[in-house]
């Protein structure tokens, strides 16, 4: 399916790495790809590119949120949906992605609250780093963001793509392909057809106060 006009759907696609020559760079260069060939409008970031302090609560108080992190919200607030592809440090996240999440969680509104998201990884490791996206989805899912059930985590990552930026091994390409398409079908019913309700609620249970609020529905 193709998901081009008259509204196409708009995806943010963040590396979770700044290195040269990231494999998880070209995970996601790939994931652009494949869903800018749908129809779908891409921005390409990675991590560095929304440099931020360690989360500093004094310094939040004196001097606000950090830009790079009120670049990265407002590339999250342009998009139907956004692809994250990290890397796996010592089975969980990287430090520098939780950073850069939890300065985008500072504002309000909750930039992921009910925005659509797909995690993949690529490691050189047989197992691709896909104990980091289970981290991954942890701080997601606890803002809100739509985590997609399935993810795609790429091993051996440092042989597996083609001269051209392909995944070298063709069936596995489609199963990426694949991946790609269930998720971009379900953001394009959300886009299009919205029928649930959105709500942000840490504990249900929790008592209303201005101190621990963190409440948002809408
Ligand atoms: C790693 N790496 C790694 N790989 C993995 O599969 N499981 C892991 O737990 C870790 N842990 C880890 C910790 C730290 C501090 C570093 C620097 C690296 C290896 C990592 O997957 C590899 O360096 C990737 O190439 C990093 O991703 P990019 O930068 O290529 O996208």
């Amino acid at each position: 399916m193709t998901h081009s006009s008259p509204d196409p759907l708009r995806i943010l696609v963040l590396s979770g790495s700044a290195r040269t020559g990231s494999l998880n760079t070209r995970l996601s260069a790939l994931a652009a790809r494949v869903v800018a060939a749908r129809g779908a409008l891409t921005e390409s970031a990675t991590v560095g590119e929304f440099a931020v302090p360690a989360y500093d609560g004094d310094l939040e108080a004196a001097q606000g949120v950090p830009e790079g992190a009120r670049r990265f919200k407002e590339g999250l607030e342009r998009a139907d949906a956004f692809i994250v592809a990290s890397p796996e440090y010592n089975a969980s996240l990287p430090g520098t992605v939780k950073n850069l999440i939890d300065w985008a969680s500072r504002f309000r509104p909750q930039p992921f609250n009910g925005r659509h998201a797909l995690v993949m990884s690529a490691s050189p490791s047989m197992s691709g780093g896909n104990r980091g996206l289970w981290a991954l989805r942890v701080p997601l899912e606890h803002l809100g963001a739509r985590v997609y059930p399935d993810m795609f985590s790429l091993a051996q990552a440092h042989t597996a793509f083609t001269p051209e930026g392909l995944l070298a091994d063709a069936t596995l390409q489609g199963r990426f392909e694949t991946t790609l398409d269930d998720f971009l079908n379900l953001v394009e019913a959300a886009k299009h057809y919205p029928c649930a309700k959105k709500a942000w609620v840490e504990y249900l249970g929790e008592r209303p106060a201005a101190v621990i609020d963190r409440a948002q529905t809408g």
